[in-house]
């Protein structure tokens, strides 16, 4: 399995706080399928992927044969977040969203439908500057919108070196 330098880091920081084994995960916005696969090596039992654009996905899915054994276990849907109802998901033990919320239009009504479906959420998002970044501008804005989605818990756990933008992202657990 191949991974960029981010998601290389983005993993390491994960699996620190987290377990995936037996869990069941799901992955909003989930672009190239890249943290499904780890998701399901990790021991996930059920993995949904979710993302407008699927094919990236499947794509990346279907031509590496080493991941046919997991294919099973894993759900890509193609869904415009935008328009996404909670009833959509359920009984979510780990819901992640990296680098997606920026794209949506009302990203905090649909991070307030992660907590209400999701134990765990881990969100990453870009700040004003970093590529799609329009609403928060630094982790103290980004902790006091996280509070106001609803969240008792929100932890900074690490933070990812976006190469492009010359930025850190930085990895919010949430419960
Ligand atoms: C910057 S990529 C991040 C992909 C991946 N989560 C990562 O961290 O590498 C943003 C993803 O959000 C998806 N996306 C953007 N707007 C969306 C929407 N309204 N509904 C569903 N997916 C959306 C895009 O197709 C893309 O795969």
């Amino acid at each position: 399995m191949t991974h960029n330098k981010r998601f290389s880091e983005l993993w390491n920081i994960i699996t620190k706080h987290i377990s995936f084994d037996d869990k069941i995960v799901a992955d909003i916005g989930c672009g190239n399928g890249e943290f499904i696969k780890a998701v399901c090596t990790a021991g996930a039992k059920q993995v949904y992927g979710y993302d407008k654009d699927i094919d990236q996905s499947i794509e990346n899915l279907d031509i590496d044969l080493l991941w046919i054994d997991h294919l099973s276990n894993i759900q890509i849907i193609e869904i415009d977040i935008n328009k996404w109802l909670p009833t959509v998901l359920s009984s979510i033990d780990i819901l992640a969203c990296f680098s997606t919320l920026s794209y949506l239009d009302n990203p905090q009504d649909t991070v307030k439908n992660f907590k209400t479906i999701a134990d765990t959420v881990l969100i990453e998002m870009q700040y004003i500057g970093d590529g799609a970044g329009k609403l928060i501008k630094n982790d103290a804005e980004m902790y006091c919108w996280l509070i106001d989605c609803g969240f008792n818990v929100v932890l900074p756990v690490g933070k990812t070196h976006i190469v492009e933008t010359q930025k850190k992202r930085t990895i919010w657990l949430c419960q």
